[in-house]
């Protein structure tokens, strides 16, 4: 297992991070708990969940699991939602959002749920267009300068949005985003325009979620055929949005190369993620543990050139104007 700075910060974390989305959803907790010793056994060090994963039961079970090795785990959780709209159920308006007033109270609520008294990485789950950045960021500064929180991060972001918390927090002398949590795999590759870019640029650490395209990067999914019934694309209705030319060509290269090497399709699209410039850490899911061990068969995988060339042809975005990609991409001039 590599381990890797967190963005600019001295803080190392894994190559890959277990997302604990699925504890207490799918995965009840004896099934999270071999899936976490595994991963930790093999070096894992870095672990993801939310204050609103399973109503706050992915908190509360994560951390019964780490409480007796809390000093050797990376712990990140987030905050903004309110479990309640995931329900249908009505949200007190100030149970919600990136308010000083919900960030320091909810704060306290994901401190008791994980049995710590501080969070690693802290971030924010999306922007908020009804609280000022100002106010959320001395919220979060506050946090880091009590010792309640190491590091803050952001997720979800437009581009636009990380910059001014940036500029914000510069301008401020406030605690900068450390990372950014976006969506992106071989089939999502939308951040790539602008974001990455951003990150690598402001070194903001980046630690995609859904890497495997919520389970359409692992061969269970046949063209012309209906996802598997337990399947959580088929369960979530996100099937249809899914099940498109460009995503199947992709799928088809990542077996290809996986059939090549012997190894698990998963594995092929976990590290294609994980070689792509400025990633921190690559944030999985696994509702099992056969699904959590083939997983971290991509511990140390690295691809060849020429198979990251043929992964990224299969999957290219629609092309730009000539020269756009590369003005983009710069390294900055120091
Ligand atoms: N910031 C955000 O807004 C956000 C959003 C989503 C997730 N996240 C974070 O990112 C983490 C990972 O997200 P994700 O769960 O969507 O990631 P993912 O790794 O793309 O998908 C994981 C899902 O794919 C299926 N799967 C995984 N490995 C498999 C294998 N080897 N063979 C067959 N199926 C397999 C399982 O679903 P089924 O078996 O049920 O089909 C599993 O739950 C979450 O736990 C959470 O921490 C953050």
């Amino acid at each position: 297992m590599e381990y890797r700075r967190l963005g600019a910060t001295g803080l190392k974390v894994s190559e890959l991070c277990l997302g604990c989305m699925t504890f207490g959803r799918e995965t009840d907790e004896a099934t999270a708990r071999k899936i976490v010793d595994r991963f930790i056994d093999l070096g894992g060090n870095f672990l993801d969940t939310a204050n609103v994963y399973a109503a706050g039961a992915s908190e509360e079970i994560t951390g019964r699991i780490i409480k007796d090795r809390r000093q050797s785990v990376v712990l990140a959780t987030k905050v903004r939602f309110n479990a309640n709209i995931f329900l249908g159920k009505p949200v007190p308006p100030n149970d919600i959002g990136l308010s000083r007033r919900h960030i320091l109270a909810e704060v306290e609520r994901s401190l008791r749920r994980l049995q710590t008294d501080y969070i690693d990485l802290y971030q924010v789950h999306s922007w908020d267009f009804e609280t000022p950045i100002e106010e959320t960021m001395r919220a979060l500064d506050d946090l880091v300068r009590q010792g309640k929180v190491r590091y803050i991060g952001a997720s979800n972001f437009t581009a636009w949005q990380l910059m001014k918390s940036l500029w914000v927090s510069d301008k401020h002398n406030l605690a900068r985003f450390d990372s950014l949590q976006p969506q992106y795999s071989l089939i999502s590759r939308e951040i790539e325009r602008e974001i990455l870019p951003l990150c690598r640029y402001e070194q903001v650490g980046v630690i995609p979620w859904s890497p495997l395209g919520g389970g359409f990067l692992t061969g269970k999914y046949r063209s012309g055929q209906k996802p598997p019934e337990e399947s959580r694309l088929a369960k979530m209705d996100l099937w249809g949005r899914l099940a498109n030319e460009r995503n199947y060509r992709t799928l088809e290269a990542v077996e290809r190369i996986a059939a090549e090497r012997g190894r698990a399709v998963a594995e092929i699209a976990l590290a294609w993620v994980n070689q792509q410039p400025g990633i921190s850490s690559v944030i999985y899911g696994a509702r099992t543990t056969e699904q959590n061990e083939q997983n971290l068969g991509a511990i140390g995988l690295r691809l060849e050139q020429a198979e990251l060339d043929e992964l990224d042809k299969a999957s290219a975005l629609a092309p730009e104007y000539p020269g756009a990609m590369q003005a983009r991409t710069q390294p900055r001039a120091r």
